[in-house]
C-alpha cells in the first residue's frame, strides 16, 4: 500500500500548490486593482449656459461617444461582459437611484475623465481616458455640464467583477485595462482650441474621439488596446494602408453609414454609429488629420 500511500501525498501537494497559485494570484491581482496614482485635481469651470451645456452633449454622443458606454441617457450600462475575463459596469453618471451624480465634485469628474483615476485614488478600467487627456478645459468643462443637465435615471446595474482569468492576466501585467497606469500626469492641456477644417483641430478631434486611442498613435492599426480578445484588430489608416484611394467624399460616407466604398459593413467595435451625429467639417477635419499621417505599415504604430 506505500504506492497508493505516496499517490496520495502527490495529489495532496498538488492540491496545496494549486490553491497558493490561486490565492497568489487573486492577491497579485487585487494589488493591481487597488494600485492608487496620484493625479492632479483640474481647476475646470463648469456653467450651466446653454451653449456650453449643447457643446457637451455633442461631445458625449458624437466625438468622445460617453453613450456608447455609459448608455444613451448616462444611465450606465454593462463596458465589457466576459466569461472568462470578468465584467466591468460603465457606472450610473446622473443624479438618479444608484447614480454618481449627486456624489462625485465637477473635480472628481474632470480627475476620472482627463487622468483616469477615481475619487478613491484607484484607476479606472477600460475607459479611455488616454483619449480623453486630449481634451482642453473648456471641452471638459462642457462635458460635465452636460452630465449635471440630464434627467436623473434610476438604475440597477451588476457589480463590475473580475473572474479567473481577468485575474490571471492582471497578476501576469498582462490585461492593459489599469488605464491611468499609462498615462502623463504632467502633460499641459489646452484652455480651449479653435474649430475649423484644419489639420490641427482634425488632431484634436481625432484623439478626443479615440481614433488614435484604437487605430494608434501613427493610425497604423493593430489589436485594440483594453479589448477582449474577439474583437478584431483596428485597421491601418495611414496612406499605405487601407484608405489607400479613397476620397474625403468616401471617408465622410463610412463614418456616415458604416459602408466603405467596396461596400464592406464596418462592425459595431468601430463606433461609426455615434460618428455619423458629428458635423461635416468636424469629419473634414479629422480627414485632413487622416491624410496628414505618414505611410506606416500596418501595426507598427
Ligand atoms: C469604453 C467604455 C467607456 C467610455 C467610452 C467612457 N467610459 Fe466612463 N467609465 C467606464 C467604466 C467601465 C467605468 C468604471 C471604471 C471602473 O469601475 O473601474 C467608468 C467610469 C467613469 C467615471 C468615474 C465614476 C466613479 O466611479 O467615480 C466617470 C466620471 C466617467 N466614467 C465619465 C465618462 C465620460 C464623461 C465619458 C466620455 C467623455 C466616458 N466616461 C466614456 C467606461 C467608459
Ligand atoms: C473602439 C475602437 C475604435 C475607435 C475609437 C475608432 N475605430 Fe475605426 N475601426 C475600428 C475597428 C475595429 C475597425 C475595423 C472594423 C471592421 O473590420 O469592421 C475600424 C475601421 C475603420 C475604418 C474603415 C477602414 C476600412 O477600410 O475598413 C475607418 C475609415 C476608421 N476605422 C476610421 C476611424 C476614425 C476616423 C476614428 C475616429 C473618429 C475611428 N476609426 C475610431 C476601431 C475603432
Amino acid at each position: 500500500m506505500k504506492v497508493l500511500k505516496i499517490i496520495g501525498s502527490i495529489l495532496i501537494a498538488l492540491v496545496v500548490l494549486a490553491f497558493a497559485a490561486g490565492l497568489f494570484v487573486y492577491l497579485r491581482s487585487e494589488a493591481v486593482l487597488n494600485q492608487r496614482y496620484a493625479a492632479p485635481t483640474p481647476q475646470i469651470r463648469v456653467s450651466s449656459d446653454e451653449q456650453v451645456v449643447a457643446r457637451g452633449k455633442h461631445l458625449a454622443t458624437a466625438v468622445s461617444v460617453c453613450v456608447e458606454c455609459h448608455g444613451q441617457n448616462l444611465g450606465g450600462g454593462v463596458s465589457i461582459d466576459d466569461p472568462a475575463l470578468g465584467r466591468i459596469i460603465a457606472p450610473n453618471l446622473t443624479s438618479g437611484k444608484n447614480g454618481l451624480g449627486a456624489q462625485l465634485s465637477d473635480a472628481d469628474f474632470a480627475r476620472a475623465i482627463r487622468f483616469g483615476v477615481l475619487p478613491d485614488g484607484r484607476s479606472v478600467r477600460v475607459m479611455p481616458s488616454q483619449d480623453y487627456q486630449h481634451l482642453s478645459d473648456a471641452d471638459l468643462g462642457a462635458l460635465i455640464a452636460y452630465i449635471r443637465s440630464v434627467p436623473p435615471v434610476d438604475s440597477d446595474l451588476p457589480l463590475s467583477e473580475m473572474r479567473p482569468l481577468g485575474r490571471a492576466l492582471l497578476a501576469a501585467g498582462k490585461l492593459p485595462i489599469m488605464i491611468a497606469s499609462e498615462l502623463d500626469m504632467g502633460r499641459d492641456h489646452p484652455q480651449s482650441m479653435e474649430p475649423g477644417v484644419t489639420v490641427e483641430y482634425g488632431r484634436y478631434l481625432g484623439n478626443s474621439a479615440g481614433c488614435t486611442g484604437c487605430h494608434g498613435p501613427g493610425l497604423s492599426g493593430g489589436p485594440i488596446p483594453a479589448a477582449p480578445p474577439d474583437w478584431p484588430p483596428a485597421l491601418n489608416l495611414t496612406p499605405s494602408g487601407e484608405l489607400a484611394g479613397w476620397s474625403e467624399a468616401n471617408f465622410i460616407q463610412a463614418l456616415r453609414t458604416g459602408i466603405t466604398p467596396d461596400g464592406r459593413q464596418l462592425s459595431d467595435h468601430m463606433p461609426w454609429k455615434a460618428y455619423r451625429n458629428m458635423t461635416d467639417d468636424e469629419l473634414k477635419a479629422i480627414w485632413l488629420f487622416v491624410k496628414s499621417a505618414p505611410a506606416r505599415e500596418a501595426y507598427t504604430h
